[in-house]
């Protein structure tokens, strides 16, 4: 949510170094966009609207800087209009700051500075910052004091950086929302997130909530909050430029989706022996077997966590599943639980407050993300990453993927020891789900079904068991990127209630997967809904007679239970993308929505 980017040490390279960061950070937000360049003098320029805007401004008129910082945002504070963009200024416009997260005391302190002659150009939390480094430098001895002195009057989340007149410097400062450097021999890059500076160099430096950074070309120092230098260690990002490119898709998702396969693959690799019955995974050598486990997460993510409380259950190992947002109020995890947040990102404010509210409880707890470095994998006991590379469309597609087959090698890891299973045969299954990926990826009618079923007035989905949060992530995907209603339930329920809603012009999608009693259900839900008039698209592998009883049909290939469920969303995901684009929607960066949500 909101992307920052800054550097130090490209020169008359700066602007383009800020514009290529802020279009590769377009999809954490994308309301306005705005630069400042530094050095000598502060010049600012900033848009409403999407990056584009703002690219055309500075065609005509562009500042001038050796070093800097950009923004783009996604509001919290006030519409998205020019005045609102980031960079924020001062009074004189000698200071430029950008900021992610939220300054809670905002209004205290903007009370104060108005009482000091302050007159406010913005209705944002941010423009306090700027306003009360102005304060400081008339009190401090330095630049850099001025702008710590600021920062210990905030209290809330963020991620900041500031330029100031006169000084060859970025300043920086980490609370509760990720910052990252990029290190390169000639110069110094600030993001908040890694593709922000990909481009340059893949050495990054995390830095840890309250601490400082001085970028100064090739020089750079991160401190404490009590100004005393910390020992930060480089590490090395394996992830490309190439994966944060189009690569000739029109569109991220539609290629995310295309590389599920290879990120399924990626994920598995070296973590299966499937002859042996076999799960590696290094990364959790010292984690105990526990008693039982709590997921916590958000919006798709804790889709993955009902299909994972699932597979853990029927390995043995009792889990719950609970919306990260909800966590703090309800009932605490039983002694021994083991507390697992799902996060594509690793920074979603609501599942890191999940995360610390069970860590106040005294639970051990795990990550599983995508993000290396990301602030969940930091903090939590233990981190499995998915290993999905980079995803930018803001809907996540490969990364759920990814996820549900991670909780599935996480499952079988730890209950490897329990007598009487064998689990060669889902192992088999999850290796040849690369391969039955693509052939469906080859194969599917979505774009048919989708030109068939536009213009319809809403869209249901329904599912059972594992396929129950497939019909919910199906529901998920299509709303965020068609935005036509569509609704995601279990299969059963549809009956006691929105059946009522259920017409000739509300196409039902049926996701049935094996054979036996649950599936045979699904099939009776099916002609209840067929008696009602509405059009049933069936996404099944065939083994019930549902397609007697469907108006079309998107075929999965036969595969163990519960794998067939991840080759039934791939269809889903495609039916969204192909009504998407045949309404002409924004696929890549939905309306109101950003990929990494900072705020709870
Ligand atoms: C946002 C995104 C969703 C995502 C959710 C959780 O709402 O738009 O696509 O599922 O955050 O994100 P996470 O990074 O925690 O998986």
């Amino acid at each position: 949510m909101c992307g920052i980017i800054g550097c130090a040490g490209r020169g008359s390279d700066t602007l383009s170094v800020l514009t290529h960061g802020l279009n590769q950070l377009e999809y954490r937000g994308y309301d306005s966009a705005g630069v400042a360049l530094g050095g000598h003098r502060v010049g600012v320029r900033k848009r409403a609207g999407e990056i584009e805007a703002l690219e055309q401004a500075l065609q005509t008129d562009a500042p001038t800087g050796s070093l800097g910082i950009g923004h783009t945002r996604w509001s919290t504070h006030g519409p998205p209009n020019q005045d609102n963009a980031h960079p924020h200024t001062d009074s004189t416009g000698s200071v430029a700051v950008v900021h992610n997260g939220i300054i809670e005391n905002h209004q205290s302190l903007r009370d104060e500075l108005k009482a000091a002659g302050h007159e406010f150009r913005s209705d944002t939390d941010t423009e306090v910052i700027p306003r009360l480094i102005e304060e400081y430098r008339v009190e401090e001895h330095t630049a850099a004091e001025a702008f710590r002195a600021a920062i210990d009057r905030l209290d809330g989340s963020y991620a900041i950086a500031a330029v100031i007149e006169g000084v060859s410097a970025v300043f920086a400062v980490r609370n509760d929302s990720p910052l990252v450097l990029g290190i390169d021999t000639e110069a110094t890059y600030l993001g908040s997130d890694v593709p922000a500076f990909l481009g340059y160099t893949d050495q990054v430096v995390y830095l840890d909530d309250g601490e400082f950074a001085e970028l100064r070309g090739s020089a750079w120092e991160v401190t404490d909050g009590s100004g005393h230098p910390v020992e930060k260690s480089v590490e090395s990002i394996d992830w490309d430029i190439e994966q944060t490119t189009k690569g000739g898709y029109d569109h991220y998702m539609l290629k995310e989706i295309y590389e599920q396969p290879t990120a399924l693959r990626q994920g598995m690799s070296g973590r299966i022996d499937e002859l042996a019955g076999r799960v590696t995974l290094d990364s959790l050598a010292d984690l105990n077997r526990p008693d039982r486990v709590q997921f916590v997460a958000c919006g798709t993510s804790y889709h993955a966590a009902l299909y994972g409380a699932r597979v853990f259950h029927e390995l043995g190992i009792p889990a719950q599943s609970l919306l990260a947002s909800e966590y703090a109020t309800s009932p605490p995890p039983a002694d021994d639980s083991l507390v697992i947040s799902i996060t594509q990102s690793g920074e979603t404010a609501d599942t890191l407050s999940a995360l610390r509210n069970a860590q106040s409880r005294g639970a051990q707890t795990m990550t599983i993300t995508n993000v290396v470095g990301s602030t969940a994998a930091r903090e939590c006991d233990h981190a499995l990453h998915t290993r999905a590379g980079p995803e930018i469309g803001v809907a996540a597609t490969k990364t759920f993927s990814s996820q549900l087959t991670t909780l599935n090698l996480l499952a079988e890891y730890l209950t490897e020891d329990t007598g009487g299973r064998d689990p060669r045969e889902r192992l088999l299954a999850l290796r040849d789900l690369p391969g039955d990926l693509l052939s469906i990826i080859d194969d599917s009618r979505a774009a048919d079904i989708a030109e068939r079923f536009r213009d319809a007035a809403g869209y249901f989905f329904i599912g059972r068991g594992y396929n129950h949060p497939v019909a919910l992530e199906g529901a998920l995907k299509f709303k965020e990127i068609s935005y036509e209603y569509a609704e995601g339930l279990a299969a059963g329920e549809l009956k006691h209630g929105t059946l009522a809603l259920v017409t000739e012009d509300t196409p039902v999608f049926a996701v049935v997967t094996g054979d036996g009693e649950t599936a045979d259900k699904t099939v009776g839900n099916v002609k209840e809904i067929q008696a009602r008039g509405a059009p049933v698209v069936a996404v099944t592998d065939r083994q019930t007679d549902i397609a007697r009883y469907a108006d079309a049909v998107m075929e999965v290939p036969e595969t163990h239970p519960r794998v067939a469920p991840l080759l039934a969303n791939v269809q889903l995901q495609l039916v969204s993308y192909h009504v998407a684009n045949a309404l002409g929607r924004s696929i890549d960066k939905p309306r109101n929505l950003a990929k990494s949500v900072t705020v709870e």
